[in-house]
């Protein structure tokens, strides 16, 4: 017999349940945000039955082309969390600012980081693409949430997680207690419990990077990714090479499948390519909670507390053991990768 369908409000309270001593509010937060991936999945599948595909023209602050569908993504992820009472601030890829609460709502006491749509150059191809977000608990007391309360090291999330819309759209998340993912039914409009408790693999067989970048990568990168094509069975060598471009999809498949995701620092761009708080940050917290490891090459990605919003990082996530060879190549020198005990797995 099939195991009972468990939605995610369903799960949401029976997580509370353990933990009597919990306010609940942000777990109210969560539910908030699948409610706005639901009103963005529904005009991802209709994305090319009506004329919302297109370039705005405009750019955002990474000067990268804004599509509209980005900023639909942000504007329903705003509206929807805004007017709930539990935010205080909120930071998004689209937005060079921080973008408050909007006036004569109640400001309450979680910061959500978020990259509304991740992907974008696969959403006319109709390719997986995501959301990501991050909650974190404000710094500040009291007014309206500050600029410091969304800086905060990827350690201080309460919660983060992503959806991704594909050929199911799925929620994946962690509070701090294992990682698990709902898949969407859109016949009940419900996410229902799917992937309970998601451990990554130990090692995979998969490498996921933009290898038409490597003309202009650091020597460590490129021993890296050779000997990821050299024979040895013992180590399951060659890998076998996926990359989608979407981060959430990439990330996702070698969460389930095992493997490793990198975007390094290179010749042009000293810093990587993508951001701290709302791509990095988010997934290193899911990585950890699966069992993996994420890492700029010589930190842990969860003790970046970023100076500015758009700040930048080199990125290599996945599994234990793929990051951990990986950083070995990268620096020539294996260094430790520690995780603190609240996130260790
Ligand atoms: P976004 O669409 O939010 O700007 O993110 C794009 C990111 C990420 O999703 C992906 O892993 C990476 O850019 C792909 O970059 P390249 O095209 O340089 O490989
Ligand atoms: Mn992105
Ligand atoms: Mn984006």
């Amino acid at each position: 017999m099939a195991a009972r369908a468990l939605t995610l409000g369903q799960f949401i309270i029976q997580e509370e349940r353990k933990h009597p001593e919990a306010s609940g509010e942000f777990t109210s937060l969560l539910g908030d945000i699948a409610l706005a991936s639901k009103l963005i999945n529904r005009e991802v599948i209709r994305a090319g039955l009506v004329d919302i595909l297109g370039y705005t023209g405009g750019e955002n602050v990474h000067g990268d082309r804004v599509q509209k569908l980005d900023r639909f993504a942000h504007q329903v992820i705003h509206q929807v969390l805004g007017s709930t009472g539990q935010l205080a601030v909120l930071a998004s890829e689209e937005d060079e600012d921080i973008v408050p609460v909007p006036d004569g709502q109640p400001v309450g006491k979680y910061v959500v980081n978020f990259d509304p749509l991740d992907g974008s150059s696969n959403i006319n191809a109709n390719v997986n693409i995501g959301t990501i977000f991050s909650i974190l608990p404000r710094l500040t007391r009291r007014g309206p949430g500050t600029v410091e309360d969304c800086l905060q090291a990827g350690r201080r999330q309460v919660a983060a997680g992503y959806v991704m819309y594909g050929s199911s759209t799925m929620l994946v998340f962690t509070t701090g207690d294992g990682v698990h993912g709902f898949t969407f039914e859109p016949s009940l409009g419900e996410f229902l419990l799917s992937h309970p408790n998601i451990r990554i693999p130990e090692r995979g067989r998969i490498y996921s990077v933009n290898e038409g970048n490597c003309v202009h990568w650091h020597e460590g990168v490129k021993r890296y990714v050779d000997w990821l094509k050299c024979d040895d069975p013992a180590t399951g060598r060659p890998y076998s090479a996926r990359y989608v471009g979407s981060l959430v999809a990439d990330f996702h498949r070698n969460l389930l499948y095992g493997g490793v995701f990198l975007y390094p620092a290179d010749k042009r761009n000293p810093n990587g390519k993508l951001r701290v708080l709302y791509e990095a940050a988010p997934l290193a917290f899911v990585a950890e909670q699966a069992g993996g490891l994420a890492s700029d090459g010589t930190r842990r990605i969860m003790e970046i507390a970023p100076s500015s919003l758009h700040q930048r990082t080199p990125l290599i996530i996945g599994s234990p053991q793929d990051v951990r060879e990986c950083i070995e190549f990268n620096l020539g020198k294996h260094v430790a990768v520690t995780s603190d005990r609240r996130h260790a797995p």
